[in-house]
């Protein structure tokens, strides 16, 4: 039956299509884009007297009032929330209703807009939110800029949606820069709008250490706090610091309140204690836990530091506890434990280190840090969690049940998957979003890279190289954001944003649905959201691509493109710079052999990039 009104629905948008193709029917900007979606003829008009009907109340208390109060907000209204009793009138009303026959996936849901009322169906509540995510941007971008008026016009249509991946993540490290709880609440807003639903939180690093620990307090009045903080590039001369201190951490409660605050938005959020390395603010505030005798300070510079723990009895009772509270706090079934960037220096020159490895057959040091993961790994298990640490932990051996995060490329995440060990993708090339995503030129200082939008869109997370069983350990994709250079949560959006929606869509859109120039469309909407919810974010990259499309005897087809959505490109053939009097790009032309074409992005008369130049050969 459902089939058969999917059949029916699709005829009648296609129809409507053919005869009617005014740019308002392709008007649809959902982020990621839906498994399914058929625009149907007419809109649902939301009013004053719109309201939220919901099946079972109790089940879907926080979602309703979600919903309710977005709304409220935005629009003025104060949607009144009812439960669905008996014979009701549907007429002017959202339905928010459980049901187990809505998607084969927990975290799907359907969704059915219609001139009189709107329904979405999930079998969990999580797919009910993400309907709600998605029926929040069925409203134009206006919506967001809070101006009331008397009705919004929903476009009728029908969606059948599910993820393609059940790990869709994104990362933050507060230890390089710190951002307080509401940052991190934004954050997860940002997160969820997007349907990601884990949040990895990278809270220990060699800069600072950010969650409170009670059994060892020292690491947050010592560990939270560096004197000073480098200024500028990382390895540039002469070498500079601001002379300021600089820190700050998460109490307990604060961690509660977040997790709590993620959970209700279907958002787990992954804690990363980093370990054996990465720990000069733990050796800053214990020693005692290193293999040398200290002291050691917080560090005030990047990179990867010499001092790491020392794999002694009170470094695993150190360890161990920390990791009993921050079990208690997140209730996630992954605990991240690092394992990435571990110079072995220290554990070549110690007595123990070396005693350990002949007492346990270790090959090396490599095997050493192997053992050291396996033993908090089966404490992890022990307690019922799952160990994530980056691709690292492969080298000198795999824990059982380790999942890695493959982030040196795609390789460790291959080598995992094949391994029979579940994989999480964050390929640097692809999914780091502390890298240059325009012209470093035009671009506040990055910590380098170059992973434009249109790359990370391209993604795809599952290495052609696996068959279809190891396929199956690749649970998703995740964006990171390392903040050696962002020193402030604006600056963290612009880094983010618009990527992770690319990546979002990376993550749940079915690889063939996925279509670039559709994507350029709606994230070309999705910035007046941005604009309207004050979020700052970069517009992408304005390089031209002089792309050869096609030759034939008269010569050379050429498109000229740019991530930038509609974009006035200004063009010379005779070897001169474009300007905003050059000939404006309008549709692909031919050249002979042997021409020079210069190409810029013009916006409101202002050259935006260097422009390209290619030579036809
Ligand atoms: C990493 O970027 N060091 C995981």
């Amino acid at each position: 039956m459902k089939k058969l009104l999917f059949l029916i629905l699709s005829v009648v948008s296609l129809s409507f299509f053919s005869c009617n193709e005014s740019p308002k029917q392709t008007a649809i900007n959902i982020i990621p884009k839906p498994a399914h979606l058929t625009v149907l003829p007419g809109n649902f008009k939301w009013n004053s007297k719109t309201r939220i009907l919901v099946v079972q109340p109790e089940k879907l208390k926080f979602e309703s009032h979600y919903l309710a109060n977005i709304i409220s907000k935005h629009t003025g209204f104060k949607p009144e929330i009812d439960s669905v009793q008996g014979e009701m009138d549907m007429s002017n009303t959202i339905v928010l209703r459980l049901s187990p026959k809505a998607s084969k996936n927990q975290e799907g849901y359907e969704m059915n807009v219609t001139k009189q009322n709107i329904a979405i169906v999930a079998p969990a509540s999580k797919g009910i939110f993400y309907g709600i995510q998605s029926l929040l941007q069925l409203f134009p971008p206006s919506f967001y800029e809070s101006i009331h008026q008397k009705e919004w016009k929903i476009p009728a249509c029908f969606i059948q949606d599910a993820p393609r991946f059940p790990y869709r993540g994104m990362h933050l490290d507060v230890s390089r820069h710190f951002f307080p709880p509401a940052d991190i609440k934004r954050y997860i807003d940002m997160l969820a709008m997007y349907k990601f639903n884990t949040f990895h939180w990278h809270l220990t690093d060699d800069q600072g250490w950010r969650i409170q620990i009670k059994k060892y307090p020292k690491l947050t009045e010592i560990g939270a706090w560096r004197d000073s903080t480098l200024i500028g590039r990382y390895g540039s001369k002469p070498v500079r610091y601001d002379k300021k201190r600089y820190g700050g951490f998460y109490t307990q409660a604060q961690i509660r309140d977040i997790v709590h605050y993620a959970a209700q938005r279907h958002i787990t959020i992954i804690p990363e204690i980093e370990m054996p390395g990465h720990c000069s603010a733990a050796l800053a505030s214990y020693p005692q836990l290193a293999c040398t005798p200290g002291p050691f300070h917080v560090a005030t510079t990047w990179g990867v530091f010499k001092n790491i723990y020392c794999p002694k009895k009170q470094t695993f009772q150190f360890l161990e506890n920390v990791l009993t509270e921050v079990m208690e706090l997140f209730p996630s079934k992954y605990i991240h434990i690092g394992g990435d960037e571990v110079p072995k220096a220290r554990w070549k020159e110690s007595k123990l280190c070396q005693r350990l490895i002949k007492k346990y057959h270790l090959k090396n040091e490599d095997g050493l840090q192997s053992w050291f993961i396996g033993k908090i790994g089966k404490f992890l298990n022990a307690h019922g969690r799952k160990m994530i640490g980056w691709d690292e932990i492969l080298e000198g051996g795999l824990s059982p049940h380790a999942t890695v995060m493959s982030w040196r490329g795609i390789k460790g995440g291959i080598e995992a998957a094949r391994l029979g060990h579940d994989v999480i993708m964050a390929p640097s090339g692809y999914t780091y979003f502390d890298h240059y995503q325009a012209n470093p030129k035009f671009q506040p200082i990055a910590i380098g890279g170059f992973t434009t939008l249109k790359k990370v869109y391209s993604y795809d997370p599952v290495p052609k190289v696996l068959n279809a069983a190891q396929a199956k350990h690749i649970l998703g994709a995740e964006g990171c954001v390392w903040t050696e250079y962002i020193p402030t949560f604006k600056k963290v959006q612009y880094m983010a944003l618009p990527r992770m929606a690319a990546l979002a869509e990376v993550d749940w859109t079915p690889a063939k649905e996925k279509n670039w120039p559709d994507f350029q469309r709606r994230i070309h909407e999705h910035f007046q959201i941005y604009k309207a919810l004050g979020y700052n974010y970069c517009p992408g990259s304005y390089k031209v691509d002089i792309v050869v499309q096609d030759s034939t005897k008269t010569g050379y087809q050429i498109a000229l493109t740019s991530e930038i959505y509609h974009p006035d490109i200004r063009y010379t053939l005779n070897g001169s710079r474009p300007v905003i009097q050059s000939k404006k790009y309008e549709r692909p032309f031919t050249v002979p052999k042997g021409t020079k074409i210069e190409a810029a992005v013009f916006v409101k008369g202002k050259l935006m990039e260097v422009p390209s130049v290619k030579v036809i050969k």
